[in-house]
């Protein structure tokens, strides 16, 4: 399923969010984010841009990016539950990385928490595991501990 990828339009600001809160829905029942650590300042100062990937005018696919120094730090990639495994994701990964390969950077970031099952997905998108910690700022559904994966993908 080929889709266009482009920046996110003050007219997909509504669509985006629809696209993440069907997607993090599922995940909604392993985690949530801590309010307190919402509510933190985190006094960083990246600038957070936003693509969409667009089927027949349809946003079935967002995701968040910041330039961290050398390497694209990947937020929030989502895609639409009805989409799923329809190789979307990739697609999205695919073109920042291709992005990030022509600003002369030298890898892609992102965080994950363990519990959702995403590490094996993110191991099929070309990403390795750097780091594993306990993932202080998220609240367990289940009450259990939460580990979250440090991954990134040389390019
Ligand atoms: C994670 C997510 C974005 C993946 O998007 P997607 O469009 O379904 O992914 P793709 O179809 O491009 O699949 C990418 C690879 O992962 C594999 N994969 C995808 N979902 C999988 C699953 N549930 N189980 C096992 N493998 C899976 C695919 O087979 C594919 O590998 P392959 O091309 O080698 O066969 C999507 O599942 C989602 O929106 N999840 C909810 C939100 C979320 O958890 N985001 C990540 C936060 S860190």
């Amino acid at each position: 399923m080929e889709v266009i990828i482009r920046d996110v339009a003050e007219r997909d600001q509504a669509a985006a969010r629809a696209v993440q809160d069907a997607a993090f829905a599922l995940v909604r029942t392993v985690y949530r984010p801590c309010p307190k650590a919402v509510a933190a300042p985190t006094g960083k100062n990246y600038v957070r841009h936003r693509l969409v990937a667009v089927f027949c005018e349809e946003v079935v696919g967002t995701v968040g990016y910041e330039v961290q120094v050398d390497r694209l730090h990947v937020i929030g990639l989502a895609v639409h539950p009805k989409y799923h495994r329809c190789g979307i994701g990739r697609q999205l990964m695919d073109h920042l990385a291709e992005f990030a390969r022509g600003q002369g950077l030298r890898s892609l970031s992102l965080y994950t928490v363990e519990e959702t099952g995403n590490v094996p997905i993110f191991l099929r998108l070309s990403f390795a595991v750097v780091s594993r910690n306990p993932a202080e700022d998220l609240e367990s559904v289940m009450g259990n501990e939460l580990m979250e994966a440090f991954m990134m993908r040389a390019l």
